[in-house]
């Protein structure tokens, strides 16, 4: 199949969050599994050196009603074999940032992916690239879908292809005032309530969900979670009305980045066989986080400051936490008042906590290698990528009972003989001193069961091979629709 992959990060170029993890490692896998891919991506000035990138076609928008503004260029790189077509717009990509700065959106995301949508399949057009199946993600492609139904429903070009929408997050879904989208008037003046939000607004995620032939999202319990009231972040209607074309399909783990035998951002390596070296990892934590080295349990947590990671579920029972000799490792950037109660109350416990307000990628892949527990008490996680990598290294992952946490985690009390970590449910601050209480006297009172469960965690594979698979699968029964 060819198929056209769209995406707003990419890693190795663009990173914000577990999408662009993504938008590497399943386009690799397809293109491994014989299938001729594209991937496009804004060319963000954030790209290193996407200046020196070779330029291979110069466009402007068609159909736009001011046509100057809208000139774009197109640089051609790699990932792996896969050629990755750049949208160069210095108006809309030469920011700092990729959706915000200082935690406020720009104003203009709108425009800015209506813009990249149109873009791409102009340029496909254009570098003639005839896609089988174009692959949307979230709410920044999902336009795309709906311009394939409306304004090239009788182009030739696009006449053999079909459109998939993955949700890696149905809570971010693009509501914009209809005046964004002035340079694609048929969207802009819509009257479909399928893809409105009150009069003034279109929901680009609803038009994705509306218009794609088939929709994934990133796990099966988090696809049935959005078909319901209280996981379908407003839209559970939109998604019930496409239920027989929505599927869950949970993500890969990429073992080329997160393995602890070869780990590049590690100095000490190790395997299910040979894991003396965890401890070392786990010493050189301490010592670059500035905490006593020493043998307490050490959980580690990495994720964007977000209502979403059940931060808020953290913060009123840290305090409790933290009167036993434990160690909690926090990093990551997000809404600032999170940031500012975590680094108070790290202040006050200097020798028990440390949070920094970063990410670093070298520091993310020591807290896996060197943390016992790896936390993640999401409120809703559609996937999370974190769990699997924590598993990986042998560090136990405690996490809530939802989405993709379910669906990867096995839980202790559940099935003891194949366990790979805890789960807790109600999402309730007390749910989970409770179950960090649990963990804790199982640390102290049966280290062999502890040992067990890390062979147990470090022996399960989430190859991505097997989702890609299943991807296949989707794309096929989108080209028989
Ligand atoms: C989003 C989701 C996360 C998922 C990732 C990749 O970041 O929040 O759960 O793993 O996308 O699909």
């Amino acid at each position: 199949m060819r198929i056209l992959f769209l995406t707003s990060e990419l890693f190795h170029f663009v990173k914000t969050g577990g999408l662009a993890d993504v938008a590497k490692a399943l386009p690799l896998e397809l293109s491994h599994r014989g299938h001729e891919l594209r991937i496009m991506l804004p060319c963000y000035s954030k790209i290193n050196n996407w200046s020196s990138l070779p330029i291979v076609a110069e466009l402007s928008l068609d159909n736009a009603p001011n046509s100057d503004r809208i000139s774009f260029r197109v640089r051609e790189s790699r990932l792996g074999n896969i050629t990755v077509w750049l949208i160069e717009h210095e108006y809309y990509f030469n920011r700092n940032n990729l959706y915000a700065e200082n935690n406020v959106a720009y104003p203009d995301n709108g425009e800015r992916f209506a813009f990249f949508s149109a873009a791409c399949l102009q340029t496909v057009q254009h570098l003639d690239f005839r896609p089988d199946i174009v692959h949307c993600n979230d709410w920044h492609t999902a336009l795309t879908p709906m311009l394939l139904k409306t304004k090239y429903r009788s182009s030739e070009y696009f006449s053999n292809t079909k459109s998939v929408l993955t949700v890696h997050n149905g809570a971010f879904q693009g509501i914009f005032d209809r005046s964004q989208l002035w340079m694609l008037p048929d969207i802009a003046h819509s009257n479909n309530d399928n893809i409105t939000h009150g009069y003034a607004n279109i929901n680009y995620l609803k038009a994705g969900v509306f218009y794609a032939d088939k929709i994934n999202a990133v796990s099966p319990s988090y696809a049935e979670e959005l078909t319901t009231f209280l996981g379908g972040h407003g839209m559970a209607q939109n998604y019930m009305a496409r239920i027989n074309d929505l599927c869950g399909i949970v993500n890969g783990c990429d073992y080329s980045d997160w393995d602890p035998l070869v780990d590049k951002n590690i100095p000490f390596h190790f395997s299910i066989e040979h894991q003396g070296n965890k401890s070392l990892c786990k010493y050189l934590l301490q010592e670059i986080t500035s905490l006593p080295i020493c043998d307490v349990p050490v959980f580690g947590m990495v994720c964007r400051l977000t209502a979403q990671k059940g931060i808020n579920l953290l913060i009123p029972i840290l305090n409790d936490f933290l009167q036993h000799r434990v160690q909690l490792i926090l990093i990551g950037t997000g809404e600032p008042e999170l940031e500012s109660t975590l680094t108070k109350i790290s202040q006050e416990h200097p020798d028990k906590f440390v949070f920094k307000s970063l990410y670093d990628n070298d520091l993310a892949h020591l807290i896996e290698a060197g943390a016992d527990f790896f936390l993640m008490p999401s409120l809703f996680e559609p996937c999370g990528l974190n769990q699997m990598y924590s598993l990986a290294y042998g560090t136990l992952p405690i996490v809530r009972a939802v989405g993709g946490l379910k669906d990867t985690i096995i839980h202790y009390d559940e099935d003891r003989e194949n366990a790979t970590g805890f789960i807790f449910f109600e999402p309730e601050p007390n749910a989970l001193l409770t179950c960090l209480r649990r963990v804790l006297i199982f640390y102290l009172q049966e280290p062999e069961e502890l040992q067990r469960l890390r062979d147990n965690a470090m022996r399960i594979r989430y190859e991505w091979k097997n989702s890609a698979e299943e991807y296949e699968i989707m794309y096929y029964s989108a080209l028989q629709k």
